[in-house]
């Protein structure tokens, strides 16, 4: 599980994150629901170590993290689908996802059935399966957004974090990636959501923090959220 201890980051010298307390449970999914510019993206960066936090603490399945580069991050089993995608371009779908295995590969994850893990998520995403050898730059949006999850889920994480899986997709395809994400839920994988699209965000998970200019202000089971007044009000009407 994930627990994130009062955390607080910043951008140079401008706070964004104040004394940030949630905790992902294992085998939960959590989601974090905010405005454009309230802190998530930031949160799951300093989460992951893509940035340093400036205080807090930050421990994976009972482990500091905090502070810690993110390739020793990733090898204690923490996996980020960052916001933008980020694939590698000249790469091509299966280097991408094979990538993604490098800690089981290299040293300090448990290396486990990578082949196997790599045609379940071929089975997982059809589309990425059709384009195996195809170079992750020219894939289409929505396909690069399935590769990142995919390449994330290579590490067979402890806890993923997934930033906004959806931006920018058709509905159609945004309908497929709330399908996958129940379909992750249902096989015990433990998450942290970030999702424009609040009210579905609350449908999958399990409990819903909500932060507002860089504060955790109102937190509670997801039924409970989905039902209060001004969470509603001020996230669920339609996409954030
Ligand atoms: N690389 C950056 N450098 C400076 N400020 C940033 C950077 N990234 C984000 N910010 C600022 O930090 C705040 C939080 O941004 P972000 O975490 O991306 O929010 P969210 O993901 O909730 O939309 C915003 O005010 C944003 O302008
Ligand atoms: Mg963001």
């Amino acid at each position: 599980m994930l627990q994130i201890e009062n955390l607080n980051a910043a951008y140079g010298k401008v706070e964004v994150l104040h004394n940030i307390s949630l905790s992902v449970p294992k085998g939960k999914v959590v989601t974090l629901i905010g405005s454009n510019g309230a802190g998530k993206t930031t949160t799951m960066r300093a989460v992951s170590g893509m940035i340093q936090p400036t205080s807090g603490k930050i421990s994976l399945n009972g482990k500091a993290i905090t502070g810690l580069p993110s390739n020793k991050i990733a090898r204690s089993g923490l996996a980020h689908s960052p916001e933008g995608r980020r694939v590698f371009a000249t790469l091509s779908v299966t280097d991408n996802l094979l990538l993604g295995a490098f800690p089981r590969l290299t040293f300090g994850r448990e290396k486990g059935d990578v082949p196997g893990d790599l045609a379940r998520i071929f089975e997982l995403f059809p589309r990425l399966k059709e384009r195996a050898e195809q170079q992750a730059g020219t894939l289409s949006g929505g396909e690069q957004q399935m590769l990142a999850m995919g390449r994330a889920l290579m590490l067979n994480p402890d806890v993923l974090l997934l930033d906004e899986p959806s931006m920018g997709l058709a509905p159609l395809l945004v309908k497929e990636v709330f399908r996958i994400i129940s379909e992750l839920k249902g096989r015990g994988i433990t998450m942290l959501l970030v999702e424009q699209f609040a009210a579905a965000a609350l449908e999958v998970a399990d409990y819903g923090y909500v932060l507002e200019n860089g504060r955790i202000s109102v937190h509670g089971p997801a039924g409970q959220l989905k039902n209060d007044p001004a969470v509603k009000a001020a996230y669920l009407g339609a996409a954030h």
